[in-house]
């Protein structure tokens, strides 16, 4: 597929059909309640849970969740094992329940960082959820949006060395093909939790025309209630893709 929101215009529509979500939060969640850390990311896979229904329902066909992130290494390496092993947990626990769902997962992000029971596990969820088509949910694990270029690149140079000597010939739609989700549209609108306002190295190729939304809830506070605010929002969203509000009255006539 290659819908780029600079190449044409991407259609919009009333409910998201990409939603991509930064899940931030799950400390400070805990914290506020003197408990460990730990304590918010396990209530944060219950928030997955309620929002991969809540999008479910809703008919978004595809959800984006930033799980780990490609600097999250930088954590104390108690934090950073109790995450994998969540991880380990979560894909054991929900795969057949995500298959039933009518979901199909997949795992983008540099996947060779892990050990490699994690990586078996990731392939058999991926496998055994194939054949579904009602919600695509991608989990970026280990993902960080320069090293998604920086990837297409290599892949792409590798392939074609001709690129090298006519620089001219490459094109957004060769590259955007490499990126990893390049299965996807360009999401729709963009969720960040836990009240920061930044991108912390997200899709950063893929946000270009995303709208944004930031919320101070925490990520293990989020559910359907929230989720349908922030559609709520996005409603009221004039989406102009460079062009004037004018032309886009004089469209819809
Ligand atoms: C998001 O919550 C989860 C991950 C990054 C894995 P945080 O752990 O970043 O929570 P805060 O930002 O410290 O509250
Ligand atoms: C971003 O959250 C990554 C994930 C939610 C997985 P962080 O909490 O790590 O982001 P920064 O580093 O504070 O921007
Ligand atoms: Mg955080």
């Amino acid at each position: 597929m290659f819908t780029s929101s600079t190449v044409s215009i991407p259609e919009s529509s009333e409910v998201p059909a990409h939603l991509a979500i930064i899940m931030d939060g799950n400390g400070r969640w805990a914290t506020s309640r003197l408990l460990p850390r730990a304590a918010g990311h396990a209530r944060g896979v219950q928030a997955v849970r309620r929002v991969v229904e809540a999008c479910g329902r809703r008919g978004v066909k595809y959800l984006t969740l930033f799980a780990f992130s490609s600097e999250n290494w930088r954590r104390p390496q108690e934090e950073v094992s109790l995450l994998m092993r969540l991880f380990v947990q979560t894909l054991e626990k929900e795969v057949v329940k995500l298959e039933k769902q009518g979901v199909r997962l997949r795992v983008v992000g540099d996947l060779s960082a892990f050990e490699p029971h994690l990586r078996e596990l990731i392939k058999a969820a991926e496998a055994r959820t194939r054949h579904n088509d009602a919600l695509h949910l991608t989990v970026a694990a280990n993902y960080g949006g320069r090293w998604d270029i920086l990837q297409a690149m290599r892949s792409l140079l590798h392939d074609r060395p001709d690129l090298a000597q006519d620089p001219q010939a490459l094109t957004e739609q060769e590259l955007s093909r490499r990126l990893s989700m390049s299965w996807a549209p360009e999401p729709d609108l963009f969720i960040r939790t836990g009240g920061e306002q930044r991108i912390s190295n997200f899709l950063v190729w893929q946000l270009a025309y995303t709208e944004l939304y930031f919320t101070d809830d925490f990520w293990p506070d989020f559910g359907a209630k929230q989720i349908d605010a922030a559609f709520k929002w996005y409603r009221t969203r004039e989406r102009r893709f460079g062009r004037t509000s004018a032309q886009l009255a004089e469209q819809s006539k």
